[in-house]
C-alpha cells in the first residue's frame, strides 16, 4: 500500500468517515473484482451505519467474467446492489446513476410524497487503496483531475459533484484500510500489486500465486508456461519448471527463480495471463462475507 496505516490514522479516518457518512444517502463501496474478499474493509458495516450500499466490482476488465457474475449474485444475495465497472476505460460507469436510482427508489418515492421531488441523492465512495476510487470518481464526474490525496487523515475542502440524474457525489473518497492482520489477505493484495512486493519475499509470493493460478486456471497456466499439471507439484516447483522452459538459468544450470518470479507477477498484473479472479464466493463458506 502507498499508505502506512497507524492506529492514529485509523482513528482519524474512522471519525472523519462517521461524519461524512451522516451526510449521504448511500455508500458506494469500490472493490477489486480480482480479489473481492481481500479488497474489502472489515469495519465497513459499522462505518456506514446501515446506509444502503452499492458494491462496485471495479477492474472487472481484469477479472474472470464468470466470477464477476458469481460475485455479483453473491453480493445481491446479501442485500447489496452491484455494478461491474472498468473505471479506466469507463465501461459500466455510465450505468452508475441509474443503478443508484433503482436501489434508492423507496427513498425517492418518499421524497416525492413529501413534495421534495428533485431533491438530490448524495453518495460517497469508499474503499481500500488501489481499487480505483479516484479513477471511478473522475470518470463519473467526467473530469481528468489529479489523483485524490492518497493519505489517510488529509483533510481538504470537500465538494459535492453533481453527476446528473439527481445524484451528487462527494469528490473525495473515504480511504479505508485492508485487513492486514490476515497473512493470506496480505498475499492476495500483493499479487495484484496493491502492496509493493519489496515487503514480501518475491519468490515466495510468486510461488504461491503460481499454485493458486494452477488450481483455478490450469489450462491457461499450462499453455502459457508450457507446464504439465497432471502431476501434483508445489508452487515453487512449477515456478522452477516455468523458468527452465523460458531459459531463465543461472550458473550451474539451475532455474533463475527470482527472474521467473518477477515475470509471473508482471504477467499476472498486466493482464497478459488473461482475466483471472483469485477469490471465489465458496471460500466464504456459510459466512455472510461482510467484513470478511
Ligand atoms: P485508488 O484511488 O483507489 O487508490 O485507485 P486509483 O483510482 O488511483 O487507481 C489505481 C490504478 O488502477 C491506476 O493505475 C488506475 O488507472 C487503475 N485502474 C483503476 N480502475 C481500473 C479498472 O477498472 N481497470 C483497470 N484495468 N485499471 C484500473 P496507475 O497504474 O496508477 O496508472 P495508469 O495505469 O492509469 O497510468
Amino acid at each position: 500500500m502507498d499508505i502506512q496505516w497507524f492506529p492514529g490514522h485509523m482513528t482519524k479516518t474512522r471519525r472523519q468517515m462517521a461524519e461524512d457518512i451522516r451526510q449521504v444517502d448511500l455508500a458506494v463501496e469500490i472493490i477489486d473484482a480480482r480479489i473481492p474478499i481481500s479488497s474489502r474493509n472489515p469495519d465497513l458495516d459499522e462505518l456506514t451505519a446501515g446506509k444502503p450500499r452499492l458494491i462496485v466490482l471495479n477492474r472487472a476488465d481484469q477479472a474472470d467474467p464468470d466470477m464477476n457474475r458469481a460475485w455479483g449474485a453473491y453480493f445481491r444475495g446479501r442485500g447489496h446492489s452491484v455494478l461491474e465497472t472498468d473505471a479506466k476505460s469507463g465501461a459500466g460507469v455510465k450505468q452508475f446513476p441509474a443503478a443508484v436510482k433503482t436501489m434508492m427508489r423507496e427513498k425517492l418515492k418518499y421524497y416525492a410524497q413529501r413534495g421534495q421531488t428533485g431533491r438530490p441523492l448524495r453518495a460517497m465512495v469508499v474503499g481500500i487503496p488501489n481499487v480505483g476510487k479516484s479513477t471511478f470518481i473522475n470518470k463519473v464526474a467526467g473530469r481528468k483531475s489529479a489523483k485524490a490525496e492518497n493519505r489517510p487523515g488529509v483533510t481538504r475542502c470537500k465538494q459535492w459533484v453533481n453527476v446528473g440524474s439527481g445524484l451528487e457525489l462527494l469528490d473525495t473518497p473515504g480511504i479505508l484500510w485492508p485487513k492486514f492482520e490476515d497473512q493470506r489477505i496480505g498475499m492476495h493484495l500483493a499479487y495484484t500489486g496493491a502492496i509493493r512486493d519489496e515487503i514480501i519475499d518475491r519468490e515466495e509470493l510468486a510461488s504461491s500465486l503460481m499454485a493458486l493460478l494452477a488450481e483455478h486456471y490450469p489450462e491457461t497456466v499450462e499453455a502459457r508456461y508450457k507446464l504439465d499439471l497432471s502431476q501434483p507439484a508445489e508452487g515453487w516447483q512449477l515456478l522452477e519448471q516455468a523458468g527452465r522452459k523460458r531459459g531463465f538459468l543461472i550458473s550451474g544450470g539451475e532455474a533463475d527463480l527470482e527472474r521467473m518470479a518477477r515475470v509471473l507477477l508482471e504477467e499476472y498484473r498486466s493482464g497478459k495471463l488473461g482475466r483471472m479472479t483469485l477469490e471465489r464466493p465458496e471460500e466464504l463458506g456459510g459466512q455472510d462475507g461482510e467484513g470478511a
